[in-house]
Parts: structure tokens; C-alpha cells; sequence
């Protein structure tokens, strides 16, 4: 039993979600930040997306967090604090907070949870890393110990974090900057390009949620409002799923060209334990309907996806915080496993 309240925290570069282990719950929300005039906060979180692409030009809406990696230190610090305030009113005295990091980071990059977490008015906080690979393969019920080799891919906000678990450790490791935002602005070029409409990306992120797919033949359409990239003008057009569909593949298709490379570059008896297990996917944009069959079919390797979505590495690190035993996997800073 842990008397000292603990937290997880997952700083995803598009949403940050939080664990309290005190309440028992988790709350998630963009990790964005509204400032005016470069000095004063307005909104943190789901606010401040409100704010996005809406804004005077004296109010600058950011995300903190770029490439799954702290980028800008005294933002995160304050999105830290704001959400782990909304996650309990009162942190208490010397809290464990664990963060799901990325896998090959520098010291520099891992002393920045540290600021982050000592600035502000936690009380003696102690902090914890736990890879992040590491906290998915909880959450997706990977026997750690025991696995010969098992591929985890996290298809996120911004990023593709490809990874393999073996001897108890993640052996090998790769990103690629695809992730949602990259098939928003996919979706943006072609719309530009086929209805001559300019439309801004939380539109083209509405479009992904309800028109992409990647198998099934949909044949739904949406009214749009943008601007005629001829006139300058206001104008309604209307987009379909197929157009949605084919910008979503065409950046899909080049995260397994990047799968099925790392594949040929991993040992032959790792290979063979992922083509057994079957590769997992989790984060926030495999909910685009079908991708584990389009993804099986074009590797030419059992997918299996995971239910859990954007919310995998949370929960992995909650269980983490319930499980001691599990704390094997966290670490501190210039001490790794
Ligand atoms: N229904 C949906 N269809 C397609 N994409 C979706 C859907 N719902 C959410 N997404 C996308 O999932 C992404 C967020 O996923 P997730 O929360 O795993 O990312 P993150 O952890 O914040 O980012 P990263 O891991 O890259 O740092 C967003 O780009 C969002 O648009
Ligand atoms: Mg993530």
C-alpha cells in the first residue's frame, strides 16, 4: 500500500493523460497551452485546443511537447502541475510521479523530468522514468520475463515508436515522425488538391474520426466549409471518405515500409517469436477502422490490436504504480535497469 499519493503521467504530444493512484482515476486531455502576449497562461489542456486556429494573433497556442519529447521545459512544467492539479487538489507530501518516457533519450532529455517535477509546489516529489514500450507491454499483458521477442507499435499524435522486448529490456527501438497530425495535414493537402478548398486542421481531424478508413468500402461524405483557394473566398464543398481514406494510406503506407524494414533488421530468432506472437499496435491512430488488417496485409505478419488505444501507456503505468512488483521497470535518473 503506498501512503504517499502517486501519479502516472503520460506526456503525449497530443494529449497528456494522468493516473492518480489516490482517486484511481485517469484523465486525459490535449497537451496544449493558450499564451497571451508571450507572458500570461490562459487555458491549459482541452481549453486551449478550444483556442487553436481561433485566436488573435497576440495569444499563441503551442503543444509543449514535440516528437514525444519535452520541448519546451517551462510549458510542460506548467501543464504538468495543471493537470496533476485536476487529477487530485492536493498532490501531498512527497509524491511518486512516473513518467512514460521515450526509449533512447540523453541525460539532458531525462534530467527535464526532474525540473519539471521539482519546480512548482510539489513537496519533495520523487520521480520515476518506466520506458515507455515497457508500460504498453503491461497494459497489452506481455509477459516480460518471459517473452523471446515481442514488437510493440505505438502509432501516436506526432510520432511511430517501433520497439522490440526481449531479456526483459527493450533491445532495439526506433521512431518515425508519422503519426496523427501528419495524416490531418495529408488530409489538408488533399483536399487543397482535388476540391481546391482550403481547410484547417482540426477539420481535417474531424474528417480522419468519422471518413477514414482502410479496407472497408465507405461511402459517406461530409459538407466542409474552407476557403476557395482561387477566390480567397468562403466556400462549402463536400468530401468523401475515399478522399479522406487515400491520404490516411498513403501516410499508413510508408509507417509499414518503416515496420517491415525494422523487421528484416532484427535477428532471425526474434523474428520468429514476433511472427508467432503477431506484432502489437496500440496509440491513439490505430482507431482508424481496419489498419491491423490492412497493416498484416502489407508486412505479411499477424497484427493484434490492442483495445486500448491512446489509453495503452496510461494504463500500463497505473498498473505499474499498483503492481510493486512491476517497479522493477521504473527507473531513476543515471540508474537504468
Ligand atoms: N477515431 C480516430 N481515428 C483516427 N485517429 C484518431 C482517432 N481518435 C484519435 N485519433 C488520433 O490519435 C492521436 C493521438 O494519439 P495518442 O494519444 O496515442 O498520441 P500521443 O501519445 O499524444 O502522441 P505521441 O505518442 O506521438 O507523443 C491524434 O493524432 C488523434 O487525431
Ligand atoms: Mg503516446
Amino acid at each position: 500500500m503506498i501512503i504517499h499519493n502517486a501519479f502516472g503521467v503520460d506526456l503525449g504530444t497530443s494529449a497528456v493523460k494522468v493516473y492518480c493512484h489516490h482517486t484511481g482515476q485517469t484523465i486525459a486531455e490535449k497537451n496544449m497551452i493558450a499564451i497571451r502576449n508571450g507572458r500570461q497562461v490562459l487555458a491549459v489542456g482541452d481549453d486551449a485546443f478550444e483556442m487553436y486556429e481561433k485566436a488573435p494573433d497576440n495569444i499563441q497556442v503551442s503543444r509543449p511537447v514535440m516528437n514525444g519529447r519535452i520541448a519546451d521545459v517551462a510549458q510542460v512544467e506548467y501543464v504538468l502541475h495543471t493537470m496533476i492539479g485536476r487529477a487530485d487538489r492536493s498532490a501531498g507530501y512527497a509524491p511518486m510521479i512516473f513518467f512514460s518516457a521515450p526509449v533512447n533519450m540523453s541525460e539532458i532529455e531525462k534530467r527535464a523530468y526532474y525540473s519539471i517535477s521539482h519546480a512548482g509546489y510539489f513537496r519533495s516529489p520523487r520521480v520515476y522514468l518506466v520506458d515507455r514500450p515497457v508500460c504498453d507491454a503491461i497494459s497489452l499483458g506481455i509477459n516480460i520475463p518471459q517473452t523471446r521477442g515481442s514488437m510493440i507499435v505505438n502509432i501516436g499524435g506526432q510520432n511511430t515508436d517501433i520497439s522490440v522486448i526481449a531479456n526483459e529490456q527493450v533491445i532495439i527501438s526506433t521512431e518515425i515522425s508519422i503519426g496523427g497530425q501528419h495524416l490531418n495535414e495529408a488530409i489538408c493537402n488533399e483536399i487543397r488538391r482535388q476540391e481546391n478548398l482550403i481547410v484547417g486542421r482540426r477539420t481535417a481531424r474531424r474528417l480522419k474520426a468519422v471518413l477514414a478508413t482502410l479496407g472497408e468500402d465507405i461511402r459517406e461524405t461530409r459538407q466542409v466549409t474552407g476557403m476557395n483557394t482561387l477566390s480567397g473566398l468562403p466556400r462549402q464543398g463536400t468530401v468523401s471518405s475515399e478522399l479522406v481514406s487515400f491520404a490516411v494510406e498513403g501516410q499508413i503506407s510508408q509507417i509499414a515500409t518503416e515496420i517491415r524494414t525494422f523487421l528484416e533488421r532484427t535477428p532471425p530468432q526474434i523474428r520468429e517469436s514476433v511472427a508467432e506472437e503477431g506484432i502489437y499496435l496500440t496509440g491513439g491512430t490505430t482507431r482508424i477502422p481496419s489498419i491491423d488488417r490492412y497493416l498484416k496485409r502489407v508486412i505479411g505478419c499477424p497484427v493484434n490490436l490492442s483495445g486500448y488505444f491512446e489509453m495503452c501507456t496510461i494504463r500500463g503505468l497505473a498498473e505499474l504504480i499498483r503492481n510493486k512488483e512491476l517497479q522493477k521497470w521504473a527507473y531513476t535518473i543515471g540508474k537504468k535497469k
